[in-house]
Parts: C-alpha cells; sequence; structure tokens
C-alpha cells in the first residue's frame, strides 16, 4: 500500500467498515470450521455473500445493516446458532465480540486485522469460555497490513489458548 493511501486510512473521519472478502479466502475460513451434522452458521454481516454463499449447510442466517438486519438488534436470525463464521466492520470490534459471545455459539470465526487481535481481547473471550485454537495470517491485496482468521472454540475440556501471552509491560 502506498504511504498515501495508508495516510488517508489514518485521517479518515468516517469508519469504512465495508470490505469484500475474496471468496477463495472466505471459503479457507469457512474450511477451518469443525462442524457438525444440524450445525446453524450464522454470517452476521453478510454484504454480497462471500462466506455465507458458501457455508456448507442450508441451515443458515444472516444480517446486514444494509439490508435491515441489524446484528445487534434482538432479532430472529441471529439466535440458536452454533458457528459464526464472518469479516466484522473492524471499527467496532469490542461489541461484535461482546455479541458473538452472547449468542454463545460453539465456534466464532472472524477474519480481522493482525493489530486487532490483543491480549485484551484474548481475555474477554476467555473469561467467556472461549479459547483460540486457530489463526491463519493471510495478505488480502490492497487491505492495509496482513490479516488473520483467528477462530475462538467453547467446547468441554478446552481452557488454553494456540498461543501465550502475558501482560507484563517488559523493561
Ligand atoms: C468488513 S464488511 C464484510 C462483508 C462480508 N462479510 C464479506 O466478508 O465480504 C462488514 C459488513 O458489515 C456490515 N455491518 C456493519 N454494521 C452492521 C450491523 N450492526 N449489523 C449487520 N451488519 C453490519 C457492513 O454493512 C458491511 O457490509
Amino acid at each position: 500500500m502506498s504511504s498515501e493511501i495508508s495516510h488517508k486510512i489514518k485521517q479518515r473521519k468516517s469508519a469504512n467498515d465495508v470490505f469484500i472478502t475474496p471468496r477463495p479466502l472466505a471459503k479457507l475460513a469457512i474450511d477451518m470450521v469443525d462442524h457438525q451434522e444440524g450445525d446453524i452458521w450464522l454470517d452476521p454481516f453478510r454484504n454480497s455473500g462471500s462466506y455465507y454463499d458458501q457455508f456448507p449447510t442450508d441451515n443458515k442466517n444472516w444480517c446486514e445493516i444494509l439490508e435491515g438486519r441489524d446484528f445487534f438488534e434482538n432479532n430472529n436470525f441471529a439466535w440458536d446458532t452454533d458457528v459464526i463464521c464472518s469479516n466484522p466492520p473492524y471499527s467496532i470490534l469490542d461489541k461484535v465480540i461482546a455479541r458473538s459471545i452472547e449468542l454463545q455459539p460453539r465456534v466464532i470465526n472472524y477474519l480481522i486485522g493482525i493489530n486487532n487481535l490483543t491480549a485484551r481481547r484474548i481475555e474477554i473471550f476467555n473469561k467467556s469460555g472461549y479459547y483460540l485454537t486457530k489463526l491463519h495470517m493471510c495478505k488480502v491485496y490492497k487491505w492495509y497490513g496482513m490479516s488473520i482468521i483467528v477462530q475462538f472454540e467453547k467446547r468441554e475440556g478446552l481452557d488454553t489458548n494456540l498461543i501465550s501471552f502475558d501482560r507484563m509491560v517488559w523493561r
């Protein structure tokens, strides 16, 4: 990315959260999920359907604010979800994480910027019984920096993250 574009992103006044995931990358994320018979999938941020169209089941729901289905509203589309898989709006990631956890799916799989994965956010997942089980690093054309697909899961006997970290400020 040129320094001019990088500068524009940093200086912008409102968040531009509409980034369309290349379909093969959405498929890669979907294939990371160990899905089970009968699982209900949710794409909370569907847009053109890079994820939703490729889910391995017809047992699926979607939200998309541009089409009048707000993920944060109490609607019928989001409850009873086993797998959440999408590329969320990064400017409201904390809210997205809180809402995703609230729905209590077994798997949460999100494509985010590499800098978006912080120890604080991992701890938020851990406090609700979700642990980081998979992490795939990738680069998307024209997107700022590296991206990662992170997968958090909640299941019996799972109590550690794929990676370790500490909260010291080392000197
Ligand atoms: C980063 S884009 C990803 C789109 C699509 N999932 C993909 O990967 O191609 C995020 C999408 O979330 C939508 N969005 C933002 N806030 C939302 C909300 N509260 N509820 C539902 N969708 C929302 C935006 O309109 C946008 O289409």
